[in-house]
């Protein structure tokens, strides 16, 4: 039987672990208990940012003790490309109205910053009482725009990087850990 992407991917030598399993999972309650603190006496609205933070968000909401709402929104600015084209498209909106509410953005990564720049203009011009943002993966080092994320799970070398909700041409989403995907001509 023809072996799964995800399988190749295990048994070949073109990854390297950067981040296990245990070690995000620690880190995520770390950043519940946070953010559970931080929220305490409202009830924000958790927006997943699709595809990649639907994991993350998964986990993340799990480790709240507080209430809270969950949406997402779903934009477009890589295609299958290594590399943001810098162009961003609203492929699914929020179905939340969030004037005057307290909306915290999931993020699965930050990479050039154009995303995260670009959501807390459009979040913010529908008049929220709050927006801030949390990524479970900050890149160093590939800032295209200046940008503010309020909680960072973990800063991360300038690779690339799947696994955990992160794909390649939209493929291995679903492994476990964070793996850095090295160069095809390495
Ligand atoms: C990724 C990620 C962020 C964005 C970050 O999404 O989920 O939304 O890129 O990059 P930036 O800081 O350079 O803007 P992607 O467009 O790859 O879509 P996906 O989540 O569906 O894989």
């Amino acid at each position: 039987m023809k072996k799964s992407s995800v399988q190749e991917f295990l048994s070949g030598e073109k990854h390297r672990i950067l981040i296990p399993q245990d070690e995000m999972q620690q880190r995520i309650k770390e950043l519940g208990e946070q953010i559970s603190r931080d929220y305490q006496g409202s009830v924000p609205i958790l927006v997943g940012v699709l595809n990649g933070a639907f994991i993350f968000l998964a986990d993340l909401v799990r480790n709240l003790t507080i209430d809270c709402e969950i949406d997402f929104v779903k934009i477009s600015s890589y295609g299958d490309a290594k590399e943001s084209s810098g162009h961003i498209r609203v492929l699914k909106d929020l179905d939340a109205d969030i004037e005057g509410r307290d909306v915290l953005v999931v993020e699965d990564i930050v990479d050039s910053g154009l995303s995260v720049q670009w959501l807390r203009k459009y979040f913010t011009s529908r008049k929220p009482r709050s927006v801030r943002f949390v990524t479970l993966l900050k890149k160093l080092g590939s800032a295209r725009v200046p940008y503010e994320v309020e909680y960072v799970g973990f800063e991360i070398p300038n690779e690339f990087v799947v696994g955990y909700g992160l794909d390649y041409a939209q493929l291995l989403r679903n492994l476990p850990a964070i793996y850095v995907l090295e160069d095809e001509e390495d």
